[in-house]
């Protein structure tokens, strides 16, 4: 069976770019870094002791109007389950005159549509999913992370 040049060349194109995509794949580019040292088969590794979290009780600043902001204190042994949720004892609308914690936020609220609630939103009952505390330690991964505010934006209400 004859074939056309026009397949002849669709076909070694696709060669072409199979065999390319393979070779940048084992190029030795940059790599993700190692979380847990050389793997070690069937060895045990001692664990690192967990850095001790930052409990100064001082809210801290944001690094963006909408970050989800840290937990400045201690969170240990506070349950958070299906039926029980330490954290809204004290951040909850109704309770936070009592404990003096922020209330969570209006977000917290609503559903995906934007409907407002009278209890916290099944998407924002796990606190920890968003919320973490913070350890003073070195970054595993080095960042060029610049506050918005610092790129030339001209406050409001600077002047
Ligand atoms: C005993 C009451 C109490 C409990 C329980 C509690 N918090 Fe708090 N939380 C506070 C108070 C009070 C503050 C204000 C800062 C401070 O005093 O530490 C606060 C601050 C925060 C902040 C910082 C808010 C901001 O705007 O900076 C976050 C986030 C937070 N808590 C999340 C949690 C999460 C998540 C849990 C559950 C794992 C939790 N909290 C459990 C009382 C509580
Ligand atoms: C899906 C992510 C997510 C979950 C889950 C979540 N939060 Fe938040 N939270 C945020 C974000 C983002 C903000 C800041 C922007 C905003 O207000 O929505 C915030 C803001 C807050 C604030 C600051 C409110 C203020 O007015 O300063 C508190 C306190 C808080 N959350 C507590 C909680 C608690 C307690 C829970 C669990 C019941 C929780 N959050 C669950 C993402 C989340």
């Amino acid at each position: 069976m004859m074939r056309s040049p026009g397949s002849w060349l669709g076909a070694l194109l696709a060669i072409l770019f199979v065999a390319t995509g393979a070779i940048a794949q084992m190029a030795p580019g940059e790599r993700a870094p190692e979380l847990s040292g050389p793997p070690q088969e069937m060895g045990e590794t001692e664990a690192k002791p967990i850095p001790k979290w930052v409990v100064d009780d001082a809210r801290k600043e944001r690094a963006y109007p909408d970050q989800p902001p840290i937990i400045p204190h201690s969170i240990e042994g506070y349950q958070l389950s299906v039926n029980t949720n330490r954290c809204l004892s004290c951040h909850k609308r109704e309770l936070t005159q009592e404990s003096g914690a922020p209330m969570i936020s209006v977000t917290h609220y609503m559903t995906r549509e934007g409907q407002m609630l009278a209890d916290v939103s099944p998407r924002r009952y796990f606190c920890t999913a968003c919320h973490v505390p913070q350890a003073d330690v070195r970054p595993l991964v080095g960042n060029t992370f610049r506050d918005m505010s610092e790129m030339g934006v001209k406050q409001a209400g600077s002047e």
